[in-house]
């Protein structure tokens, strides 16, 4: 990996016991408010897809950042994944069980028929969020090239739940 890579990785903060006791929170704002590392990591987010994606889905709220930034060094435009009850014309609404709570998910489906997506976020634990946007991308019929992830916690199955697509992340909890 390229200095500003491994550079940004130190850029993650960790955060013991927020938002709640036991949970170690990845605090990604540092690693944002810097502009080598948000440029690097915009681009190992995006590369192992290369022309294989139209468009960037980001998921609300912190997927939002490194779906934007990526899609404008990508060349693409981007979708928002939206928590519920904040988009006019929702075309599909999906539940699902959080590392810590649960969520609702909703999206527009404005796209042309055939829009190539990458899904991105910041963080994959349970998988449950990125299962959920699977699901929704999958129902309305878009084709997925895969998913890119920051930040991968191990050990919580996030992986097996959402690599029946490629799945990319760019730093691990393994080292
Ligand atoms: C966090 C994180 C991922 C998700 C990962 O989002 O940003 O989207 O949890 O967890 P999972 O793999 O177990 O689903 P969260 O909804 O907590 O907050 P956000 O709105 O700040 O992104
Ligand atoms: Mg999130």
């Amino acid at each position: 990996s390229s200095p500003a890579l491994a550079r940004a990785e130190g850029l993650i903060r960790e955060i013991p016991d927020y938002p709640q006791p036991g949970i170690l929170f990845r605090d990604i704002t540092p690693l944002l408010a810097d502009a080598e590392a948000l440029r690097a990591t915009s681009e190992a987010l995006i590369a192992p897809f290369a022309g294989q994606f139209d468009v960037i889905a980001g998921i609300e709220a912190r997927g939002f950042l490194l779906a934007s930034a990526a899609a404008i060094v990508a060349g693409t435009g981007m979708v928002p994944v939206r928590k519920a009850g904040k988009l006019p014309q929702p075309a599909v609404t999906i539940d699902y069980a959080l590392e810590y709570g649960t969520a609702t998910i909703e999206m527009h489906a404005d796209l042309e028929p055939g829009t190539r997506v990458l899904v991105i976020d910041d963080v994959l634990a349970t998988g449950g969020t990125v299962a959920a946007t699977l699901e929704m991308l999958e129902h309305l019929g878009y084709p997925v090239c895969g998913t890119s992830v920051l930040f991968e916690i191990e050990g919580l199955g996030g992986r097996e739940k959402v690599d029946d697509h490629p799945l990319h992340t760019v730093f691990r909890n393994d080292h």
